[in-house]
């Protein structure tokens, strides 16, 4: 069992972190906390089908995990001899995507006698933020962290590395999946969430109103408001069949101001409940630039210390998954290769 960290070269820690919970094979390694290789292979086999196909991502991934291992090793200029550990992404995800990290990040402990660090996945993009990197602020505990991904969407209070706590969670769909079903609608490719902020910058956010959900306390819903823009659309198509094309930008706009509204309106009661001001945005939707502009503002107008990642660590990586793997090997947090991943695991498991 690889319990005993073996640290050969004694002074460096070198994390190898492998990332494979849905259509993104990762592959990252860190030395002493900093990033030295970052890699990814997208599948593009999903784009036809308007989403991802759980069946063709694990394929894709047994295809890219070689490789993208490989490449990170090479890059990082360590051979895969020189590690001291191994992560890999235990859940949430697809389960059969999960299961081809899973095995190969347990045959390679194996092989190499090195421990093995099961992580989960909405934690690393909240642990992101503690990636040793210039640009970016490490955020001072408690704060609150509003994980916003294509799968999920948690305003979750993180009191340190390991003790988290969600306040609030969406009730049906990921915010993410707002923006790429009303992408849809609009008859944009899937994921449609970056362009509908491409389009965004162009339009008037104020062009049309869509309604906000009446949720109580910290819990999102997002549903409905993705039937609003499919009854509105329908209705100005009777008029304009080409309302969709003409109208892109301001429509890209309005829809991504209602979302940053409603995570912003969150974010105030969960400040207010809390006394924490301190606001960490973590997944693939902090990429969006909307948000960003309604934080910074925040930041200015009200006070709150907002932190912000750099792109690279937004949307789906293995440098999120390493620096997990780091803070818990620093902590002698190990696995067993009993560790089987789930498509659904609590937030502290
Ligand atoms: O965290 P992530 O890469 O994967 C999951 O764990 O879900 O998040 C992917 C989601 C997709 O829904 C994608 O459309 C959305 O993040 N996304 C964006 C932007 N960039 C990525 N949504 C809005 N604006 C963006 N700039
Ligand atoms: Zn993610």
């Amino acid at each position: 069992m690889p319990q005993k960290p073996k640290n050969k070269n004694n002074q460096n820690i070198y994390i190898l972190g492998i990332e494979s919970s849905c259509d993104d094979t990762a592959a990252a390694v860190l030395k002493n906390g900093k990033i030295i290789s970052n890699k990814v292979a997208n599948q593009a086999v999903h784009e036809q089908y308007g989403g991802v196909v759980p069946e063709l991502a694990s394929r894709a991934h047994q295809q890219n995990i070689v490789p993208v291992v490989d490449l990170a090793l090479k890059e990082a200029g360590i051979t895969p001899y020189e590690l001291s550990a191994i992560a890999f992404t235990k859940g949430p995800g697809l389960l059969g995507s999960l299961l081809v990290g899973a095995s190969f990040a347990k045959s390679m402990s194996l092989a190499l006698d090195i421990p093995l660090i099961g992580i989960h996945h909405m934690k690393a993009h909240v642990l992101a933020h503690f990636i040793k990197d210039d640009k970016m602020e490490l955020p001072e505990f408690p704060f609150l962290a509003l994980t916003i991904s294509g799968g999920h969407t948690q305003i979750v209070q993180v009191n340190n590395y390991f003790d988290f706590k969600i306040l609030g969670e969406t009730l049906d769909d990921a915010v993410g999946e707002a923006f790429d079903k009303s992408a849809k609608i609009m008859g944009l490719p899937y994921p449609g969430g970056p362009l509908i902020d491409k389009y965004a910058q162009k339009g008037n956010p104020k062009a049309y109103k869509f309604p906000k959900p009446k949720v109580k306390g910290l819990n999102f819903s997002f549903s409905g408001l993705k039937t609003s823009i499919l009854y509105f659309l329908q209705k100005q198509q009777q008029k304009d069949p080409d309302f969709i094309s003409n109208n892109l930008y301001d429509l890209s706009a309005s829809i991504q101001y209602t979302i940053v509204n409603i995570l912003i309106d969150k974010l105030k009661i969960a400040v207010i409940e809390t006394g924490i001001n301190r606001i960490a945005i973590a997944g693939g939707v902090s990429a969006n630039s909307g948000i960003r502009q309604a934080l910074l503002k925040a930041q200015k107008d009200w006070g709150w210390k907002v932190y912000i990642p750099n792109f690279e660590y937004t949307t789906d990586n293995a440098a999120m998954i390493a620096i997990v793997g780091y803070l818990k090997y620093q902590a002698g947090q190990f696995d067993t290769y009993n560790l089987i991943p789930k498509a659904r695991i609590p937030l502290n498991d």
